[in-house]
């Protein structure tokens, strides 16, 4: 099956899709992850997107679209997870055309409601494995051995040149004019699910599970 993960920054897509990798085998397709590989392994495009990203605005979207279209072709497994992608209506459009041309049909769109106060938390809690890109939090998701990656056993932990509270201003304002709109746009085709994202994460699973399994 392939989904969307629709939902502001902070909100739990991230996490819920690997999830979905390990425990579906689906294949996650984060425009976000794909970005910032391409900002360190110094590419051209990285080079243009990383002053962009870095503030939090939208980066083009010929660049998503792109990268998206790229991976369409490739491994699909138990189906495509779409993270952080379409968050325009513009993408949206691209990525109908697109499925519709390969032959594919997205089966749900999963909208992860969760409010803001929970996001400030979430985001500026948040950190990462430099090595294997396991997602962590200060305080809801630590890892066990402070420092040390509970899935690689790596030792580099990082935090987002994005996930200061400046930066983050700037994301949730733009979630809110150029992506909040894809919420009514896939409510109108039939294609709409809300799950409660201020779940804990098991919790939060379980939901997109069900959704799954009946879609
Ligand atoms: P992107 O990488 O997509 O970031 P985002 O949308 O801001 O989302 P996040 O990764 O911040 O959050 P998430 O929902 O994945 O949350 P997570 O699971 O980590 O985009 C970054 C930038 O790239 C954009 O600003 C833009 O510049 C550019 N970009 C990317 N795609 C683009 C596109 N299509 N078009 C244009 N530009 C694009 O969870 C957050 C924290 O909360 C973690 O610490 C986690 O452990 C914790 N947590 C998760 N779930 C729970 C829970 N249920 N309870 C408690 N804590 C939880
Ligand atoms: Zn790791």
């Amino acid at each position: 099956k392939n989904i969307i993960l629709l939902g502001p920054p902070g909100a739990g897509k991230g996490t819920q899709a690997k999830r979905l990798v390990d425990e579906r085998a689906m294949v996650q397709l984060s425009t976000g992850d794909m970005l910032r590989e391409a900002m360190t392994s110094g590419t051209e495009m990285g080079r243009r997107v990383a002053d962009v990203m870095e503030k939090g605005q939208l980066v083009t979207d010929e660049i998503v679209i792109g990268l998206i279209e790229e991976r369409l072709t490739g491994p699909a497994g138990g189906g495509f997870i779409f993270d952080g992608f379409p968050r325009t209506l513009k993408q949206a459009d691209a990525l109908g055309a697109l499925m519709a041309r390969l032959g594919q049909t997205l089966d749900a769109v999963i909208e992860m409601q969760v409010d803001d106060a929970a996001l400030v938390r979430r985001i500026t809690g948040r950190y990462t494995c430099g090595t294997c890109g396991a997602v962590y939090h200060d305080e809801t998701k630590p890892t066990q051995v402070a420092g040390t990656c509970d899935v690689c056993g790596g030792h580099e932990m990082k935090r987002r040149a994005d996930d200061n509270e400046e930066a983050l201003k700037t994301r949730l304002m733009e979630y809110y004019k150029k992506t909040s709109p894809l919420i009514g746009y896939y409510y109108a085709k039939g294609q709409l699910r809300s799950v409660d994202g201020l779940a804990e994460m098991d919790a939060v699973a379980d939901s997109i599970a069900k959704v799954l399994d009946k879609s």
